[in-house]
């Protein structure tokens, strides 16, 4: 009957229903287990992250430790610091101990797979935070609308710089996100090269979302140009920090359009300033709520309402994936409004 009503549910809501898998190992789960959960007792939910590096991974661990409490969850938190081994190997333990549901910020996308393997073989499902788990049965994948964000950001910069040289500075291409943001890119990019309009001169990817690496890859291009440069296409605020520098040492900054992501405090004041152009700001409230909230409802064998999908190689997976906004100088306030950042942090005390 339960099973009717959650049917009926998924047909009314026309939603995909994400179901947690079935323990196909012989282990014993330790300590409370998945009892607990589907009982409605404490949830142990294990949030393994890749980096805390830029500032919006420290919000994301601050909210999702705070709506973890609020409703009653236990949380255990490990950070791999951008090391694939350290990241499987804490998932691992976090099996171990028992946690009942994993939610996966992914340093390699790829990589990744195997925890959602692990997991699985003892019956626990597993969430992609912001990053897809790529060729994997994973279970939901909670993120912003990626490959919107990209052309969001290629809008932005050939509505305000229809010709000339643009640079493209994507993210680690170990990061699904890289990816998908330079597909979003170039949908929007291609029929502006195809009418000889913009000329791409640099078209690479920033390893681990490294500032350095986009500050070579900018020096390179402005020698190469003969500081010829209209346009760079910087697929987050950090890649963007770093192309502004070597515009700066140039004495271009604030003369070429440069976009970003993340609407991190030192892009707001460089957006303030004049030298970033724009940014896309992701609310992260919202994304780390979902995942709690998901998390329990998996953990307890719940149905969760994902009406997005997004293909990873092995299936399309359910997904919930929010709205990300372009901001420039004329709306840097709905930072502010959204109580994102305050007044101070935008403008400088
Ligand atoms: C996230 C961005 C972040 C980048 C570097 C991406 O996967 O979506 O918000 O700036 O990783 O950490």
């Amino acid at each position: 009957m339960r099973k009717f009503c959650r049917l009926l549910l998924c047909a009314v809501l026309f939603a995909s229903c994400v179901k947690a898998p079935q323990e196909t190992s012989t282990s014993t789960t330790t300590s409370g287990g998945t009892s607990t959960a589907v009982s409605g007792g404490p949830v142990r939910i294990g949030f393994s992250m890749d980096t805390l590096k830029e500032e919006r991974w420290q919000r994301d661990k601050q909210l999702v430790e705070k709506h973890a409490k609020d409703v009653g969850a236990v949380l255990d938190i490990q950070v791999a610091n951008g090391d694939d081994a350290v990241q499987t190997q804490q998932a691992e333990n976090m099996l171990a101990k028992g946690d009942q549901v994993l939610i996966v910020a992914p340093h390699n996308g790829v990589i990744a797979a195997s925890i959602v393997d692990a997991a699985h073989r003892k019956g626990v499902p597993v969430i992609a935070y912001d990053r897809l788990i790529r060729d994997s049965d994973v279970d939901l994948y909670i993120s912003h609308q990626v490959e919107k964000i990209g052309e969001l950001q290629a809008e932005y910069a050939l509505k305000h710089v229809p010709k000339g040289n643009y640079v493209l500075i994507g993210g680690s291409p170990t990061d699904f996100n890289a990816l998908l943001l330079r597909k979003g890119q170039m949908n929007v990019l291609k029929p502006a090269i195809a009418r000889g309009d913009i000329k791409i001169i640099s078209d690479q990817f920033a390893r681990e979302w490294k500032a350095e690496e986009a500050l070579r890859i900018t020096e390179d291009a402005l020698t190469r140009t003969g500081n010829k440069i209209a346009a760079i296409v910087a697929s987050n605020d950090g890649t963007a920090g770093g192309a502004i520098s070597a515009l700066e040492a140039a004495g271009l900054a604030g003369k070429v359009l440069v976009t970003g992501q993340d609407a991190q405090k030192d892009a707001m004041q460089r957006i303030v300033k004049g030298t970033q152009t724009m940014t896309i700001f992701k609310p992260i409230k919202p994304l780390a709520d979902n995942a709690v909230d998901a998390a329990i409802k998996l953990a307890r064998k719940q149905p969760v309402n994902a009406t997005d999908k997004i293909n990873n190689g092995k299936k399309d997976v359910p997904s919930i994936l929010l709205q990300p906004v372009a901001v420039d100088k004329s709306n840097v306030d709905v930072t502010i409004k959204d109580g994102y950042h305050t007044h101070a942090d935008v403008y400088g005390q």
